[in-house]
């Protein structure tokens, strides 16, 4: 089994002196090629700081991260950038459409800095689109979407280049039940088709339905391997 993401020793402080804040403090953390795994714990414990890192979004003070055996804690702005375009997906809470742009056009966005082909650009994103069941509102501007359709069009962003892992800050926190749903079932099908999937998530009924749940308390990861059912014991 690959191991996809590897977190070695990784801090991550903020500011200095009188403001400093350790965000993230000797975190450890190794997730499996193929595994759907939501994050959890107390707001500022560092689940968000941690998923930019995952992400390639932001880089750690110290220790190794190794994405797909490729050390990228230190690298420089353009690697990272390219990095981060082939191999991950990124969703967040607000959905980042860009307001001006069809669905279609969203999707397509980042092909163009992947270098796809053109002609091939309105396709895959229009099969994006089908993947996450908006085969009717390829035309539509966010403003005409409800909000688990435009995270619909966010998911279909994050997959159109085919990444190898998805990663998802609170996806579900502006949705309400019947949509996180929706929302959900999209990721159980991308996790199935052998997407490795990773999601920030304050809502027991959602980690619930991940193969394994990461609790992080005060920067660091406290419980790496949790179970659905031992959520029981935890919310007790
Ligand atoms: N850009 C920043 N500058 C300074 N401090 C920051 C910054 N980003 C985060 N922090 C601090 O780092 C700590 C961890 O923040 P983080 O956003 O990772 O928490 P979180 O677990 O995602 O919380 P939440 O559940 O509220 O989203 C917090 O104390 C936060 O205030
Ligand atoms: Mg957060």
């Amino acid at each position: 089994m690959t191991k996809i993401i590897r977190l070695e020793n990784i801090f991550k402080v903020y500011g200095s002196g009188e403001t400093e804040v350790k965000a993230l403090n000797d975190v450890n953390l190794i997730i499996d090629e193929g595994e759907y795994c939501s994050i959890m714990g107390p707001s500022g414990s560092g689940k968000s700081t941690a998923m930019n890192i995952i992400g390639c979004l932001d880089r750690p003070s110290d220790g190794h991260y190794y994405l797909d055996n490729i050390d990228v804690a230190q690298m420089n702005d353009k690697d990272l950038a390219h990095i981060r375009n082939k191999k991950l997906g990124f969703v967040f809470q607000q959905f980042h459409l860009l307001p001006q742009l069809t669905a279609l056009e969203n999707v397509m966005l980042p092909m163009v800095y992947a270098n796809i082909d053109p002609a091939e650009r309105r396709d895959r994103a229009a099969e994006a689109l089908i993947k996450v069941g908006l085969e009717k509102r390829l035309n539509n501007k966010p403003t005409q979407l409800s909000g688990g359709q435009q995270q619909r069009v966010a998911i279909a962003r994050a997959i159109v280049n085919r990444p190898v892992v998805l990663l998802a800050d609170e996806p579900t926190g502006a949705l309400d039940s019947r949509t996180t749903q929706e929302v959900l079932d999209i990721f159980t099908e991308l996790n199935s088709s052998g997407i490795t999937v990773v999601m920030v998530t304050h809502e027991v009924e959602v980690a619930r339905q991940t193969g394994r749940i990461v609790w992080f308390r005060d920067g660091q990861v406290v419980h790496s391997n949790l179970t659905p059912a031992d959520l029981n014991h935890l919310a007790a």
